[in-house]
């Protein structure tokens, strides 16, 4: 018998057929785009080394929120960058600290907008760790409290979601307690369940000037070596009430998306995180790539592994150029 017997060519002549038959779709209600605030008004600075998003004032976040809405975005993730720090990060746990005063003016400006905001202590630290520290020795237990505090105070400005980053043991459970004892039972927990030790975080930690000034973040996060370690974390998480479980980043860890995705049966969310953007961006640049077909292929990527929801700096691009 002569070959080809079979043509899966067939179905691939034309949009419409294609359309038809395409497995994996990305919308921007899957997509959740990060704000980074800093203290003040009127200010909209745009970041280096995250060309297109920018440090914004809590009365400009809420602009920016609004257009964010308007493009059929899910959400926006709130970053703060205080105005003092200190080595307890207490800046963060303020009612009038700027994510505080942030979710308070999104809220009001977008009723149609989920406001997730991230739970970590890094931004706040001087010495720029996820916890406090006992000697160079960030510690665990001391760290809850602290994370609990700033949790609850997003709650009670209005956040939908609270998204622990932090990647202390127990603070999902610690969190979730925290929020039931003060009435906030609908308060969902997006937990960044496995998060990896990566030197993909490097633009963001110049835009949230969290980077640790001693040491660095390997005593806390998770060994990119390992995928049966995320099973783990992702199950304590979930038994601790996480609704949703992240991994963290994405591109590089779509195996593990794909074994979270269909080991567990919470939802999934991957962070597309920003070295992931700015390589993208600094190779369109320089034109060598097509910026628009390589986003499109990336969130398509993620989507596919099993993330039904993901964090990314493309999120307002995206929407721009395919919804
Ligand atoms: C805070 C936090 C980080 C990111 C999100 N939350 C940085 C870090 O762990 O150092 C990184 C996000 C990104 O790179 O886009 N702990």
């Amino acid at each position: 018998m002569a070959f080809p017997q079979q043509r899966p060519r067939r179905l691939r002549r034309g949009e419409r057929l294609r359309d038809l038959v395409r497995e994996t779709r990305v919308r921007p209600a899957n997509l959740i785009y990060p704000l980074f605030v800093v203290p003040g008004s009127g200010m909209r600075e745009e970041i280096a080394t995250l060309p297109g998003c920018f440090h914004l004032s809590p009365d400009r976040a809420a602009d920016e929120a609004r257009e964010v809405e308007a493009l059929g975005i899910a959400g926006v993730i709130l970053f703060g960058l205080p105005e003092s720090k200190d080595p307890e990060g207490s800046r963060g746990l303020a009612d009038d600290g700027v994510v505080q005063t942030a979710v308070r003016e999104i809220r009001r400006a977008c009723p149609d907008l989920l406001v997730v905001t991230d739970v970590c202590l890094c931004e706040y630290t001087s010495h720029g760790h996820c916890g406090v520290l006992e000697g160079h020795d960030v510690v665990n237990d001391a760290t809850l409290p602290l994370l609990s505090r700033m949790a609850l105070s997003h709650a009670r400005a209005g956040a939908h979601v609270v998204a622990p980053s932090d990647m202390m043991d127990g603070r999902v459970g610690a969190i979730r307690t925290a929020l039931d004892g003060a009435g906030f039972s609908e308060v969902a927990i997006l937990s960044y369940a496995a998060k990896y030790a990566s030197a993909f975080y490097g633009p963001f930690r110049v835009a949230a000037d969290s980077a640790p000034a001693v040491g660095d973040r390997r005593g806390y996060q998770m060994d990119p070596c390992n995928v049966r370690e995320a099973l783990r974390e992702v199950r304590l998480d979930v038994e601790e009430g996480a609704d949703i479980v992240m991994v963290k980043p994405a591109l590089p860890y779509l195996d593990v998306v794909r074994v979270v995705s269909d080991s567990c049966d919470v939802p999934v969310a991957a962070y597309n995180v920003s070295g992931e953007y700015a390589m993208v961006k600094a190779a369109a640049a320089r034109g060598w790539i097509d910026e628009e077909r390589v986003v499109g292929e990336t969130l398509t990527a993620i989507r596919r592994a099993g993330a039904s929801a993901i964090l990314t700096y493309h999120a307002k691009d995206f929407a721009r150029w395919f919804a």
